[in-house]
């Protein structure tokens, strides 16, 4: 081979063209059969692996060594370590996207567990359960598979097919047991149940055994509602026409409240929080969404105790998240527009049981106005004594292809005058 052949054979055979995932050495039809999500990145992609031939001393190569061989045994591709980037496809160790949505974050022996709820290429109703993944480091996470499953039982409230939303795991020292409280709606009943369910376990990653479900605190009226408004009887007439003065008051009054006093307050979007004395707390959107229930849990975190609060009626909050900083409660909702993104509420306390006052939205920045595209899940404390650092979660819907919805991670910071902001960040590492 003379130099040109050389020359001509660097620029024919090599370079050699390599075919590569967008997250790594996952092959195409793997990612695919998984089953659990479409690549909208499946396309090929080139690596050029060139070879530099030269001889003695930046002479010429000895044309009597040619031809030769190149072989290559395999491809080690490596990824540049992210951080968290909010909007973006978040694969897990398998390569696929996280599939957790409306999740909460459970912190227990140095690791962080990821429970949200699963959902499938064309609905947001429960196909499979509720999903855990987990990680040392809120940036790699392992699949660890269901925690929860949905039933093939008919009669089961959790079949397949029901609608189960927004899960969250707490632990519980007393008992050792890892209990879980969801959002459940029956199949085929739309949103009308308003349920919340309990399942629990020995071990963070599951199976949790479902327990029960249903409407929370039946028969008992909320600590803040006054003897007058507990003897005020209503007038049927008010449910027929809502949105007037008359029946804003009679809602204000406990509308809702009293008409469903007996088989219990109804409970959609929900958060629970553990207080620094280990009492903990369910908090869910009630009365037809109007409302927010602050409710005290048992000891064992199994149950409900009686004692609650509402908190802003006739407000329309949905999706609560909740965090504590120096002894004052933070709580963030979010409007009441289905799956579309609407501006976050923000409010504090200086109890768990209130007074409640409002702050302007939270958000700052471009989108701010919408949440930056996402609907708050949870806030998440990082463990540590002082200084502690908060996570806001959200989720941004894609109602079209539930699959593929998204998540939003940013920092929580703090003006001088303590009050919490939140900016969109690009890429951070917690
Ligand atoms: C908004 C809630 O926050 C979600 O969890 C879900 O229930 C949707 N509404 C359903 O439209």
């Amino acid at each position: 081979m003379n130099k040109k052949e050389i020359l001509l054979f660097l620029t024919l055979v090599l370079p050699v063209f390599v075919n590569v995932q967008e997250y790594g050495l996952v092959r195409s039809d793997e990612f695919e059969s998984s089953g659990q999500f479409a690549n909208p990145f499946k396309q090929p992609h080139y690596l050029p692996l060139n070879l530099a031939i030269g001889g003695d001393n930046g002479g010429d190569p000895d044309v009597d060594a040619f031809p030769m061989k190149y072989e290559i045994d395999y491809v080690r591709v490596y990824q540049k370590k992210r951080g968290i980037r909010s909007g973006e496809i978040w694969p897990d160790d398998k390569g696929v996207h996280i599939n957790a949505h409306g999740g909460g974050i459970l912190y227990r022996d140095g690791k962080y567990y990821w429970f949200g709820e699963h959902k499938s290429e064309t609905t947001s109703s429960a196909w499979v359960g509720v999903t855990c993944y987990s990680s040392t480091d809120l940036m790699n996470w392992k699949n660890e598979g269901v925690a929860l499953s949905v039933s093939d039982d008919p009669n089961s409230d959790i079949v397949r097919g029901s609608v189960i939303e927004r899960p969250k795991v707490i632990y519980n020292e007393k008992t050792g047991k890892f209990v879980m409280w969801f959002h459940l709606e029956l199949k085929g009943k739309g949103y009308s149940a308003a349920r919340a369910g309990l399942a629990v376990s020995d071990t963070p990653t599951g199976p949790y055994t479902y327990i029960r479900s249903g409407r929370v605190n039946p028969g008992i009226y909320p600590a803040d509602m006054t003897k007058e408004d507990r003897e005020i009887t209503f007038d049927q007439k008010l449910f027929d026409k809502w949105w007037t003065p008359e029946w804003y008051d009679a809602v204000n009054k406990g509308l809702f409240v009293k008409r469903d006093l007996e088989g219990g307050q109804m409970s959609r979007d929900m958060a629970l929080f553990v207080d620094d004395d280990k009492k903990a707390y369910h908090i869910f959107s009630s009365e037809e969404n109007l409302t927010l229930n602050i409710a005290e849990l048992t000891d064992d975190y199994q149950d409900h105790t009686g004692k609650y609060i509402r908190v802003f009626p006739t407000g329309h909050n949905e999706a609560p998240a909740i965090f504590k900083k120096a002894g004052t409660y933070w709580m963030i909702t979010s409007g009441c527009t289905g799956w579309a993104p609407n501006e976050a509420r923000m409010f504090s306390a200086p109890s768990i049981w209130g007074p409640w006052t409002k702050h302007p939205n939270p958000c700052r920045g471009e989108n701010a106005e919408l949440t930056f595209g996402g609907q708050s899940t949870y806030i998440l404390t990082l463990p540590g004594e002082t200084d502690n650092k908060y996570i806001f979660m959200a989720d941004i819907w894609r109602p079209k292809r539930p699959i593929d919805a998204r998540y939003i991670w940013l920092p929580i910071q703090f003006g001088d005058d303590g009050i919490p902001y939140i900016e969109w960040v690009n890429e951070w590492k917690p």
